[in-house]
Protein backbone atom coordinates (compact mmCIF):
# COMPACT_ATOMS: atom_id res chain seq x y z
CA UNK A 1 0.00 0.00 0.00
CA UNK A 2 0.89 3.39 -0.51
CA UNK A 3 1.50 5.69 2.54
CA UNK A 4 3.07 8.17 4.39
CA UNK A 5 5.74 7.98 6.89
CA UNK A 6 7.94 9.87 9.16
CA UNK A 7 10.89 9.81 7.39
CA UNK A 8 13.27 11.24 10.40
CA UNK A 9 11.87 14.09 13.40
CA UNK A 10 11.58 17.36 12.19
CA UNK A 11 9.62 20.31 9.42
CA UNK A 12 7.12 19.11 7.47
CA UNK A 13 8.79 18.16 4.22
CA UNK A 14 10.29 15.18 6.85
CA UNK A 15 6.78 13.56 5.63
CA UNK A 16 7.27 11.32 2.74
CA UNK A 17 5.63 8.74 0.18
CA UNK A 18 6.43 5.39 1.11
CA UNK A 19 5.11 1.79 -0.12
CA UNK A 20 4.66 -0.82 3.22
CA UNK A 21 3.31 -3.95 3.16
CA UNK A 22 -0.26 -4.15 3.18
CA UNK A 23 -1.20 -4.50 7.19
CA UNK A 24 -3.61 -7.73 8.07
CA UNK A 25 -6.31 -7.39 10.40
CA UNK A 26 -5.66 -9.78 13.56
CA UNK A 27 -8.74 -11.07 16.20
CA UNK A 28 -11.22 -8.18 16.97
CA UNK A 29 -9.43 -6.39 14.42
CA UNK A 30 -10.73 -4.74 10.92
CA UNK A 31 -8.94 -4.03 7.48
CA UNK A 32 -10.46 -0.33 6.43
CA UNK A 33 -9.69 1.01 2.95
CA UNK A 34 -9.00 4.10 3.22
CA UNK A 35 -10.58 6.83 1.97
CA UNK A 36 -9.79 10.00 4.19
CA UNK A 37 -7.78 10.66 6.94
CA UNK A 38 -8.34 13.45 9.15
CA UNK A 39 -5.33 15.42 10.39
CA UNK A 40 -4.67 16.07 14.16
CA UNK A 41 -2.13 18.28 16.31
CA UNK A 42 -0.93 14.90 17.88
CA UNK A 43 0.51 13.87 14.37
CA UNK A 44 2.80 17.37 14.23
CA UNK A 45 3.85 16.60 17.68
CA UNK A 46 4.84 12.60 16.18
CA UNK A 47 6.31 14.17 13.49
CA UNK A 48 8.66 16.43 15.95
CA UNK A 49 10.02 14.02 18.06
CA UNK A 50 7.72 15.06 20.99
CA UNK A 51 4.82 12.50 20.57
CA UNK A 52 6.48 8.69 21.16
CA UNK A 53 4.29 5.85 19.13
CA UNK A 54 2.36 3.73 22.24
CA UNK A 55 3.87 0.31 22.31
CA UNK A 56 2.39 -1.81 19.44
CA UNK A 57 0.70 1.25 17.50
CA UNK A 58 1.73 1.58 13.73
CA UNK A 59 4.95 3.89 13.64
CA UNK A 60 3.07 5.80 10.30
CA UNK A 61 1.30 8.84 11.70
CA UNK A 62 -2.31 8.93 11.78
CA UNK A 63 -4.94 8.94 14.46
CA UNK A 64 -8.44 9.05 12.68
CA UNK A 65 -9.76 7.44 9.04
CA UNK A 66 -12.75 7.15 7.05
CA UNK A 67 -13.29 4.14 4.58
CA UNK A 68 -14.76 1.08 3.93
CA UNK A 69 -13.97 -2.02 5.65
CA UNK A 70 -12.45 -4.75 3.43
CA UNK A 71 -11.71 -7.72 5.51
CA UNK A 72 -11.36 -8.60 9.20
CA UNK A 73 -12.50 -10.71 12.26
CA UNK A 74 -16.58 -11.12 11.29
CA UNK A 75 -17.50 -12.07 14.69
CA UNK A 76 -16.27 -9.15 16.05
CA UNK A 77 -17.97 -7.21 13.35
CA UNK A 78 -20.95 -8.82 13.53
CA UNK A 79 -21.02 -8.20 16.85
CA UNK A 80 -20.89 -4.95 16.91
CA UNK A 81 -23.49 -4.83 14.11
CA UNK A 82 -20.97 -4.13 11.31
CA UNK A 83 -19.68 -5.95 8.00
CA UNK A 84 -17.24 -6.15 5.35
CA UNK A 85 -18.26 -3.73 2.58
CA UNK A 86 -19.62 -0.93 5.20
CA UNK A 87 -18.55 2.31 5.33
CA UNK A 88 -16.89 3.34 8.64
CA UNK A 89 -14.99 6.10 10.68
CA UNK A 90 -12.55 4.53 12.97
CA UNK A 91 -10.27 5.90 15.71
CA UNK A 92 -6.25 4.38 15.74
CA UNK A 93 -3.37 5.09 17.97
CA UNK A 94 -1.35 5.37 14.25
CA UNK A 95 -1.20 4.31 10.92
CA UNK A 96 -4.09 6.51 9.53
CA UNK A 97 -1.97 8.14 6.68
CA UNK A 98 -1.86 5.36 4.68
CA UNK A 99 -4.70 3.32 1.86
CA UNK A 100 -5.17 0.43 4.16
CA UNK A 101 -5.51 1.09 7.96
CA UNK A 102 -6.49 -1.83 10.33
CA UNK A 103 -8.15 -0.83 13.49
CA UNK A 104 -9.91 -2.08 16.76
CA UNK A 105 -13.56 -3.19 15.73
CA UNK A 106 -14.73 -1.64 19.25
CA UNK A 107 -12.94 1.81 17.76
CA UNK A 108 -14.93 1.42 14.30
CA UNK A 109 -18.73 3.53 13.88
CA UNK A 110 -20.44 3.54 11.18
CA UNK A 111 -20.38 6.57 8.96
CA UNK A 112 -23.30 8.94 9.91
CA UNK A 113 -26.17 8.76 7.54
CA UNK A 114 -26.56 11.61 5.02
CA UNK A 115 -22.31 12.02 5.89
CA UNK A 116 -19.60 11.96 2.89
CA UNK A 117 -16.57 9.45 4.18
CA UNK A 118 -14.47 12.73 3.38
CA UNK A 119 -16.55 14.18 6.26
CA UNK A 120 -16.93 11.25 8.52
CA UNK A 121 -12.93 11.30 8.23
CA UNK A 122 -13.31 14.66 10.85
CA UNK A 123 -15.01 12.85 13.69
CA UNK A 124 -13.30 10.30 15.46
CA UNK A 125 -10.11 12.18 17.06
CA UNK A 126 -12.29 15.16 18.58
CA UNK A 127 -15.64 13.46 19.04
CA UNK A 128 -13.64 10.58 21.24
CA UNK A 129 -11.42 13.59 23.31
CA UNK A 130 -14.29 15.76 23.28
CA UNK A 131 -16.83 13.47 24.71
CA UNK A 132 -14.66 11.69 26.93
CA UNK A 133 -13.17 15.40 28.37
CA UNK A 134 -16.08 17.58 28.49
CA UNK A 135 -18.37 15.26 29.41
CA UNK A 136 -17.30 12.34 31.02
CA UNK A 137 -14.36 13.61 32.99
CA UNK A 138 -15.85 17.61 33.21
CA UNK A 139 -19.52 16.32 33.37
CA UNK A 140 -20.72 19.22 31.50
CA UNK A 141 -24.57 19.32 32.48
CA UNK A 142 -27.39 21.18 30.29
CA UNK A 143 -27.82 25.02 31.40
CA UNK A 144 -23.81 25.09 32.76
CA UNK A 145 -20.89 26.78 31.06
CA UNK A 146 -18.78 25.73 29.54
CA UNK A 147 -15.22 27.69 28.40
CA UNK A 148 -13.04 26.63 25.77
CA UNK A 149 -9.55 27.55 25.14
CA UNK A 150 -8.60 27.56 21.66
CA UNK A 151 -12.44 27.71 20.13
CA UNK A 152 -11.19 27.57 16.04
CA UNK A 153 -8.92 24.39 16.86
CA UNK A 154 -10.36 21.03 16.18
CA UNK A 155 -11.24 20.29 19.32
CA UNK A 156 -12.75 23.49 19.86
CA UNK A 157 -15.40 23.63 16.99
CA UNK A 158 -16.23 20.02 18.31
CA UNK A 159 -16.69 21.19 21.92
CA UNK A 160 -18.68 23.91 20.63
CA UNK A 161 -20.80 22.43 18.97
CA UNK A 162 -21.34 19.31 21.10
CA UNK A 163 -21.54 21.74 24.12
CA UNK A 164 -24.37 23.95 22.23
CA UNK A 165 -25.87 20.74 21.17
CA UNK A 166 -26.47 19.69 24.95
CA UNK A 167 -27.93 23.39 26.22
CA UNK A 168 -24.65 24.21 27.92
CA UNK A 169 -23.53 28.01 27.49
CA UNK A 170 -20.48 28.25 25.71
CA UNK A 171 -17.41 30.75 25.97
CA UNK A 172 -14.24 30.01 23.52
CA UNK A 173 -11.19 31.75 22.98
CA UNK A 174 -9.42 32.71 19.84
CA UNK A 175 -6.18 34.23 18.74
CA UNK A 176 -7.46 36.88 16.34
CA UNK A 177 -11.12 38.76 15.81
CA UNK A 178 -11.79 36.71 12.88
CA UNK A 179 -11.60 33.15 14.62
CA UNK A 180 -13.30 34.95 17.33
CA UNK A 181 -16.41 35.60 14.55
CA UNK A 182 -15.64 31.54 13.43
CA UNK A 183 -16.54 30.15 16.84
CA UNK A 184 -19.87 32.71 16.86
CA UNK A 185 -21.03 31.39 13.93
CA UNK A 186 -20.84 27.97 14.93
CA UNK A 187 -23.09 28.64 17.48
CA UNK A 188 -20.53 30.00 20.21
CA UNK A 189 -22.68 32.34 22.41
CA UNK A 190 -19.48 34.63 23.59
CA UNK A 191 -15.88 34.47 22.01
CA UNK A 192 -13.14 36.26 23.83
CA UNK A 193 -9.29 37.43 21.60
CA UNK A 194 -6.91 35.81 24.00
CA UNK A 195 -4.74 38.46 22.70
CA UNK A 196 -6.40 41.86 23.42
CA UNK A 197 -8.54 40.89 26.37
CA UNK A 198 -7.85 38.95 29.61
CA UNK A 199 -10.16 35.86 29.03
CA UNK A 200 -10.65 35.41 32.93
CA UNK A 201 -11.63 38.84 33.88
CA UNK A 202 -14.26 38.40 30.58
CA UNK A 203 -15.52 35.12 31.93
CA UNK A 204 -16.21 36.67 35.41
CA UNK A 205 -17.95 39.28 33.60
CA UNK A 206 -19.96 37.20 31.21
CA UNK A 207 -21.65 34.67 33.33
CA UNK A 208 -22.00 38.18 36.40
CA UNK A 209 -19.31 36.88 38.51
CA UNK A 210 -20.10 32.95 39.11
CA UNK A 211 -17.57 31.84 36.66
CA UNK A 212 -17.56 28.76 34.02
CA UNK A 213 -18.64 25.30 35.55
CA UNK A 214 -16.43 23.18 33.20
CA UNK A 215 -13.01 24.85 31.19
CA UNK A 216 -11.42 22.58 28.13
CA UNK A 217 -7.51 23.32 28.44
CA UNK A 218 -5.31 22.85 25.43
CA UNK A 219 -2.48 25.43 27.22
CA UNK A 220 -2.16 24.99 30.78
CA UNK A 221 0.88 26.79 32.15
CA UNK A 222 0.46 30.03 33.25
CA UNK A 223 -3.04 29.55 32.19
CA UNK A 224 -4.19 27.57 34.69
CA UNK A 225 -3.79 30.06 38.01
CA UNK A 226 -5.81 32.28 35.93
CA UNK A 227 -8.19 29.41 34.91
CA UNK A 228 -8.99 28.93 38.77
CA UNK A 229 -9.65 32.76 39.23
CA UNK A 230 -12.83 32.18 36.56
CA UNK A 231 -13.84 28.37 37.44
CA UNK A 232 -17.73 28.92 38.82
CA UNK A 233 -17.60 27.02 42.64
CA UNK A 234 -17.32 23.39 42.51
CA UNK A 235 -16.11 24.03 38.59
CA UNK A 236 -14.35 21.12 36.61
CA UNK A 237 -10.97 21.96 34.85
CA UNK A 238 -10.06 19.41 32.28
CA UNK A 239 -6.31 19.77 30.74
CA UNK A 240 -5.71 18.11 26.95
CA UNK A 241 -2.35 19.69 26.03
CA UNK A 242 0.13 22.19 27.73
CA UNK A 243 0.89 24.26 25.09
CA UNK A 244 1.69 26.76 27.07
CA UNK A 245 3.99 24.80 29.13
CA UNK A 246 3.90 21.50 32.22
CA UNK A 247 4.33 23.63 35.07
CA UNK A 248 1.82 26.20 36.98
CA UNK A 249 1.99 27.81 39.67
CA UNK A 250 -1.78 28.50 41.32
CA UNK A 251 -4.10 28.92 44.71
CA UNK A 252 -4.20 25.49 45.98
CA UNK A 253 -6.41 27.57 48.49
CA UNK A 254 -9.11 28.36 45.75
CA UNK A 255 -8.89 24.39 45.01
CA UNK A 256 -10.76 23.17 48.44
CA UNK A 257 -12.55 26.19 49.27
CA UNK A 258 -14.54 26.51 46.32
CA UNK A 259 -14.10 22.51 46.24
CA UNK A 260 -12.65 22.71 42.48
CA UNK A 261 -12.29 19.71 40.09
CA UNK A 262 -9.03 19.61 38.62
CA UNK A 263 -7.87 16.60 36.22
CA UNK A 264 -7.01 16.12 32.64
CA UNK A 265 -6.27 12.76 30.02
CA UNK A 266 -4.94 12.08 26.75
CA UNK A 267 -6.83 9.57 24.37
CA UNK A 268 -4.21 7.87 22.32
CA UNK A 269 -2.59 5.50 25.12
CA UNK A 270 -5.53 4.52 26.83
CA UNK A 271 -6.94 0.54 26.44
CA UNK A 272 -8.96 -0.34 23.74
CA UNK A 273 -11.51 -1.35 25.80
CA UNK A 274 -12.21 2.54 27.27
CA UNK A 275 -12.16 3.82 23.56
CA UNK A 276 -14.75 1.22 22.72
CA UNK A 277 -16.98 2.37 25.55
CA UNK A 278 -16.60 6.36 24.18
CA UNK A 279 -17.60 4.88 20.65
CA UNK A 280 -21.01 3.66 22.17
CA UNK A 281 -21.80 6.39 23.96
CA UNK A 282 -20.64 8.33 20.83
CA UNK A 283 -23.43 5.99 18.74
CA UNK A 284 -25.86 6.09 21.11
CA UNK A 285 -25.52 10.13 22.17
CA UNK A 286 -23.96 11.97 19.32
CA UNK A 287 -24.40 9.99 16.72
CA UNK A 288 -28.31 11.47 16.34
CA UNK A 289 -27.16 14.97 16.12
CA UNK A 290 -24.75 13.93 13.29
CA UNK A 291 -27.61 12.49 11.89
CA UNK A 292 -29.82 15.22 12.36
CA UNK A 293 -27.58 17.99 11.32
CA UNK A 294 -27.59 19.66 14.52
CA UNK A 295 -23.88 19.13 14.64
CA UNK A 296 -21.57 19.34 11.21
CA UNK A 297 -18.03 18.74 9.95
CA UNK A 298 -15.52 21.64 10.09
CA UNK A 299 -13.02 20.94 7.12
CA UNK A 300 -10.95 24.37 6.71
CA UNK A 301 -8.80 22.43 4.07
CA UNK A 302 -8.93 19.21 2.26
CA UNK A 303 -5.30 17.52 0.13
CA UNK A 304 -4.99 14.58 -1.79
CA UNK A 305 -2.68 12.44 0.18
CA UNK A 306 0.13 12.04 -2.21
CA UNK A 307 -0.40 15.26 -4.88
CA UNK A 308 2.68 17.53 -4.63
CA UNK A 309 2.00 21.41 -4.26
CA UNK A 310 3.07 24.56 -2.21
CA UNK A 311 6.83 23.63 -2.67
CA UNK A 312 6.36 20.32 -0.59
CA UNK A 313 6.04 16.75 -2.60
CA UNK A 314 2.74 15.46 -0.95
CA UNK A 315 -0.56 16.52 0.73
CA UNK A 316 0.37 15.13 4.34
CA UNK A 317 3.58 17.83 4.22
CA UNK A 318 1.14 20.34 2.84
CA UNK A 319 -1.50 19.17 5.99
CA UNK A 320 1.05 19.90 8.47
CA UNK A 321 2.66 23.48 7.26
CA UNK A 322 -1.25 24.66 7.12
CA UNK A 323 -1.52 23.35 10.76
CA UNK A 324 1.51 24.69 11.81
CA UNK A 325 0.86 28.12 10.65
CA UNK A 326 -2.18 28.43 13.02
CA UNK A 327 -4.34 30.10 10.39
CA UNK A 328 -6.74 26.91 9.72
CA UNK A 329 -10.49 26.83 11.13
CA UNK A 330 -11.67 23.07 11.92
CA UNK A 331 -10.30 19.93 10.51
CA UNK A 332 -7.61 19.28 7.91
CA UNK A 333 -7.65 16.23 5.34
CA UNK A 334 -6.20 13.65 3.98
CA UNK A 335 -8.26 12.27 0.57
CA UNK A 336 -6.41 8.55 -0.05
CA UNK A 337 -8.91 8.68 -2.76
CA UNK A 338 -7.20 10.39 -4.93
CA UNK A 339 -3.88 8.97 -4.59
N1 LIG B 1 -5.43 14.92 25.44
C1 LIG B 1 -5.89 14.37 24.34
O1 LIG B 1 -6.36 13.25 24.33
C2 LIG B 1 -5.85 15.16 23.06
C3 LIG B 1 -6.42 14.63 21.88
C4 LIG B 1 -6.38 15.42 20.72
C5 LIG B 1 -5.80 16.68 20.74
N2 LIG B 1 -5.23 17.12 21.90
C6 LIG B 1 -4.62 18.46 21.95
O2 LIG B 1 -5.63 19.40 21.77
C7 LIG B 1 -5.10 20.55 21.12
C8 LIG B 1 -5.92 20.86 19.88
O3 LIG B 1 -5.71 19.85 18.92
P1 LIG B 1 -6.17 20.09 17.42
O4 LIG B 1 -5.78 18.90 16.64
O5 LIG B 1 -7.56 20.54 17.43
O6 LIG B 1 -5.14 21.29 17.06
P2 LIG B 1 -5.21 22.65 16.25
O7 LIG B 1 -6.41 22.65 15.34
O8 LIG B 1 -3.89 22.87 15.65
O9 LIG B 1 -5.44 23.77 17.38
C9 LIG B 1 -4.47 24.28 18.26
C10 LIG B 1 -5.21 25.39 19.02
O10 LIG B 1 -4.46 25.84 20.16
C11 LIG B 1 -4.88 27.17 20.37
N3 LIG B 1 -3.99 27.91 21.26
C12 LIG B 1 -2.62 27.92 21.23
N4 LIG B 1 -2.16 28.77 22.19
C13 LIG B 1 -3.27 29.28 22.82
C14 LIG B 1 -3.46 30.21 23.89
N5 LIG B 1 -2.42 30.77 24.51
N6 LIG B 1 -4.72 30.49 24.27
C15 LIG B 1 -5.80 29.92 23.66
N7 LIG B 1 -5.66 29.03 22.63
C16 LIG B 1 -4.42 28.73 22.23
C17 LIG B 1 -4.87 27.76 18.98
O11 LIG B 1 -5.64 28.94 18.99
P3 LIG B 1 -5.34 30.21 18.01
O12 LIG B 1 -5.05 29.62 16.64
O13 LIG B 1 -6.58 31.00 18.06
O14 LIG B 1 -4.14 30.92 18.57
C18 LIG B 1 -5.52 26.62 18.18
O15 LIG B 1 -6.92 26.80 18.16
C19 LIG B 1 -3.64 20.24 20.76
O16 LIG B 1 -2.81 20.84 21.73
C20 LIG B 1 -3.59 18.71 20.85
O17 LIG B 1 -2.32 18.24 21.17
C21 LIG B 1 -5.26 16.41 23.04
Amino acid sequence: MKAIEISSYGAPEVLRACVRPDPVAGVGEALIRVAASGVNRPDVLQRTGNYPVPPGASDLPGLECAGIVEAGDTEALAAAGLKVGDAVCALVAGGAYAELCVAPVGQLLPVPKGWSLQDAATLPETFFTVWSNVFERGRLQPGETLLVQGGTSGIGVTAIQLAKAWGATVIVTAGSDDKCRACLDLGADHAINYKTEDFAERVKALTDGRGADVILDMVAGSYVAREIACLADDGRLVIIAVQGGVKSEFNAGQVLRRRLTLTGSTLRPRPVAFKAAIAQALRAQVWPMLEQGRVQAVVHSRFAALAAGDGYDNGAARAHALMESGSHVGKIVLDWTAA
